[in-house]
């Protein structure tokens, strides 16, 4: 018989299963307590609830480990490449030779856009946000793939799959053109994955971009490292998303959506504005780790931090020693980087930091990378979405197979107990900034 474990609520006794993981990840399926007990769990925020079993990726931030499908991310920032590593997160194993070549001659089948969907780009402004532009593009996608929304068989799950990762770069690049007001440019069937993006994100019609082999790979390398991340919030929304059906463009877009967010994707831009904000502001370090400490300044060391890592992100440190060799490959000296170790440096050793178990995480030095090879701030997120479209597409699929039910959390509720409706003419006004007294006069919202 297996282990369970027992849970007294209100003089009452309840025997729940004790789930354990492949890694001895042991869990309290509580799923049939509410229908036993009435109670419920509270976990605000989810910051102890497993949402799912999942055989996709590892992570134990205690010990500072990260695994895609076992495979520990140190051996794939070594050795793969961005489309390898997706096809490992997506079906599981590595490709065979042949699975590769066929997977990256899906990638070229697939880079264009229909035409119709280039229209799109002149509906959005220039200045437009690229993460806006790349959600709204991806779902569109769909409109042009309408097998995509049934998805009936295995084998339209392969051709989309392959569709959604070939595509978003071309919309990505799109997205940045449009945002700077250029002509987009057509995918080039000679390139690979990485060299296609580069070059429809920095060749103009009478300039073309030569992709230079060292910024290649420390694309590859951005990319591999972003792949996946086990449920962080925006692939848990992807998961959500795709519990109650919806197809794989329209479950992705929504991702792109929660990861642009400065306390998850966004905060790669975030950093290096913080940088910035040091820099222009002549703040030494240590005055800048003083205001971080002071809850009353609302700041946060951006790139510092994590739901699950409280030992060290891996994939900073990798991506730490990156940053060291592509600048100096390039011959880059970024003023950036020497204050980012500093700022490392003064926060390992603060209490408050040590303390709180704050490390840095994989945007920290990620965007002093992106900076180096030629990619403007506002597309750092965008980078991390189309590194994680594999991540997003494997556990949608995940979700697919597995038939879940749909997802729908609990709660708690706190509100007012059952009241009487009252007329209008006997409510008191309520405040609320922006819209009450003078303003709701003159027509409210401003
Ligand atoms: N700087 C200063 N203090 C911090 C930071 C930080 N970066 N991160 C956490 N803390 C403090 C919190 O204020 C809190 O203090 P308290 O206990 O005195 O209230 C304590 O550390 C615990 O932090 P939580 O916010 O509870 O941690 P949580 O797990 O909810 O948040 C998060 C994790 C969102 C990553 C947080 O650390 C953060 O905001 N970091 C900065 C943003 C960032 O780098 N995000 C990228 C995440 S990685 C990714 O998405 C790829």
């Amino acid at each position: 018989m297996s282990e369970m474990a027992t849970l007294q609520v209100q003089g009452k006794t309840y025997n729940l299963p004790v789930v354990v993981g492949t890694e001895n990840e042991v869990a309290v399926d509580i799923s049939k307590l509410r229908a036993e007990s009435g109670v419920i769990t509270l976990d605000d925020g989810y910051s102890n609830t497993g949402s799912c079993r999942s055989t996709i990726t590892f992570i134990d931030g205690e010990r500072g480990i990260l695994r895609y499908r076992g495979i520990p991310i140190e051996q794939l920032a070594e050795h793969s490449t961005f489309l390898e590593t997706a096809w490992l997160l997506i079906y599981g194993e590595l490709p065979t030779a042949e699975q590769l070549q066929c997977w990256s001659h899906r990638m070229t089948q697939y880079e264009m856009l229909h035409e119709g969907l280039y229209k799109h780009y002149d509906g959005f402004p220039s200045q437009g946000h690229p993460m806006a532009i790349l959600s709204a593009m991806i779902n569109a996608t769909s409109c042009y793939n309408p097998d995509v929304i049934k998805m009936e068989s295995a084998e339209t799950f392969q051709s989309a799959a392959a569709r959604l990762l070939s595509k978003t770069r071309t919309i990505a690049a799109a997205a940045y053109k449009t945002s700077i007001g250029q002509p987009l440019i057509y995918p080039k069937p000679e390139y690979d994955y990485c060299s296609n993006f580069l070059h429809m994100m920095f060749s103009i019609p009478f300039k073309e971009y030569e992709p230079d082999p060292d910024i290649v790979n420390a694309l590859q390398l951005i990319f591999v490292l972003h792949a996946d991340h086990e449920q962080n919030c925006s692939t848990s929304t992807v998961r959500m998303v795709a519990s109650s059906g919806a197809n794989l463009f329209a479950s992705c877009a929504a991702g792109v959506c929660a990861l642009w967010g400065p306390l998850h994707g966004g905060a790669n831009a975030a950093v290096i504005e913080m940088l910035k904000y040091i820099q222009d502001s002549g703040m030494s370090v240590k005055e800048y780790v003083a205001k971080v400490k002071d809850k009353t300044s609302h700041i946060k060391l951006m790139g510092f931090g994590h739901r699950v890592y409280k030992n060290y992100d891996p994939r900073a440190r990798i991506i730490k020693a990156a940053a060291d060799r592509v600048l100096n490959k390039l011959q880059i000296h970024d003023p950036m980087l020497d204050l980012a170790r500093a700022l490392e440096e003064a926060a390992l050793s603060d209490d408050y930091f040590k303390e709180k178990k704050l490390y840095p995480n994989v945007d920290f030095y990620s965007g002093i990378i992106m900076k180096a090879i030629g990619i403007p701030v506002e597309m750092f997120t965008v980078m991390f979405a189309i590194g994680r479209m594999p991540g997003w597409i494997a556990n949608w699929k995940e979700v697919w197979e597995g038939g879940a039910r749909i997802y729908r959390p609990r709660q708690v509720y706190v509100g007012p107990t059952e009241r009487e409706y009252m007329p209008i003419g006997q409510r008191k006004e309520m405040h609320i900034p922006g819209i009450s007294g003078e303003a709701a006069m003159r027509g409210g919202c401003q």
